[in-house]
């Protein structure tokens, strides 16, 4: 759903995830991008230029008073670590939107929901998975009942990830799930719910030096008769043949399954796929041709969900740092069960 009122947005940070997606996004939607800020001055003059953002800030407080000038949307797309000081730096009531994960543990998400309460921000974390128009379309097929009763949820991910392209990741003691499984995890609460608990099993590889687990496998508990596993293995340096990378949604009358091509010869990527099977139409596989994809058209849906939520404080925000944090208080379970 897109807001009546567009309104505009200040960017707090230049780098890979804000020049592949946040600012492609925001091109195809319409949405106005009036000023940016990196402590690295010369990603956000490139970004700039690329983008035709007409002002370059050079610190923080100017990246504010423009914001306030045009009644901005903060964008936050930062490393976690910085999100507090940053957070702690915006004036009271503004709307603002923190890139995902929501801190680097449970106490940084506290402290973050703490602060965006007390200030009064009216505050998003960039859980776009949400919004891939195949899960749209997943969400739509599942509630029109096609595929029956959701019983069983399957991410399955082997593949290669060069992980030297976010040289942040190194040095950290939490990674692949705070930063990449994250997303699966919030994107099955999306379908199911929280679950009763979480069982995680998290694992180093023996020859990269710095870099901590980048293979994972959850369970997330929903009692008897619902099964939600999230499998990923990162190091499949092995070319394509044996590359995974799909959600598979299963009920009691069909099933729904995408590739999911952005990990697949990453960067390259190869092309999604979306199928489902379902015993009330034909009994048969169909493939859905799905406009749009995860990179980078779900960006839109969390920024036009802040936009709606400031038209109408009625609107269901579902990125709202508060359900968010749902999804922090998994990840630390996960770390938890698996010992670390
Ligand atoms: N699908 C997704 O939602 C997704 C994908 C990739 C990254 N991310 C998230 O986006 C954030 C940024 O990731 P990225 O891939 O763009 O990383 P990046 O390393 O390419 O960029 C980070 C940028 O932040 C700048 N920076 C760091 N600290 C700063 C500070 N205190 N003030 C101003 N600028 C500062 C750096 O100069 C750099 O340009 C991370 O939190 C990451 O988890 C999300």
């Amino acid at each position: 759903m897109l807001p009546k009122i567009l309104r505009p947005i200040a960017i707090i940070g230049a780098g890979g995830i804000v020049k592949e997606a946040h600012l492609p996004a925001y091109k195809k939607a319409g949405f106005e991008v009036k000023a940016i800020f990196d402590r690295d001055l010369s990603k956000a003059k490139e970004l700039a230029e690329a983008f035709n953002i007409p002002k370059v800030c050079a610190n923080i407080e100017e990246l504010i008073e423009q914001a306030e000038k045009h009644q901005c949307i903060y964008d936050i797309a930062l490393p976690a670590s910085a999100f507090l000081s940053v957070l702690s730096s915006l004036p009271k009531g503004a709307p603002v939107l923190l890139q995902k994960p929501m801190g680097e543990d449970i106490t940084q998400a506290k402290a973050i929901l703490a602060l965006c309460q007390e200030r009064n921000l009216l505050a998003g974390v960039n859980f776009q998975l949400r919004h891939a128009p195949y899960i749209v379309k997943a969400k739509q097929l599942i509630a029109q009942g096609l595929i029956g009763q959701l019983h069983d949820v399957d991410v399955r991910m082997n593949v290669f990830t060069p992980w030297e392209l976010w040289e942040f990741l190194f040095g950290l003691p939490r990674m692949e799930i705070l930063y990449h499984s994250i997303h699966y995890i919030d994107m099955i609460r999306y379908f199911l719910g929280n679950p009763q608990r979480v069982l995680a099993k998290t694992t180093k590889p023996p020859h990269i030096k710095n870099l901590s687990s980048t293979r994972s496998s959850i369970i997330m508990d929903y009692g008897a008769e619902i099964r939600a596993n999230i499998n990923t293995n990162h190091g499949h340096n092995f070319g394509l043949k044996h590359q995974e990378s799909y959600f598979k949604f299963e009920g009691t009358e069909g099933a729904i399954k995408i590739k999911i091509g952005v990990y697949l010869d990453y960067p390259k990527g190869l092309p999604d796929e979306f199928e489902y099977f379902s015993v009330k139409e034909g009994n048969c596989w169909q493939k859905v041709k799905i406009n749009g994809t995860w990179f980078p058209d779900a960006f839109i849906g969390p920024m036009a969900g802040l936009m709606c939520k400031l038209e109408n404080r009625e609107y269901t925000f579902i990125n709202s740092v508060e359900d968010a944090f749902h999804t922090m208080e998994l990840v630390e379970e996960c770390y938890l069960s698996s010992g670390l």
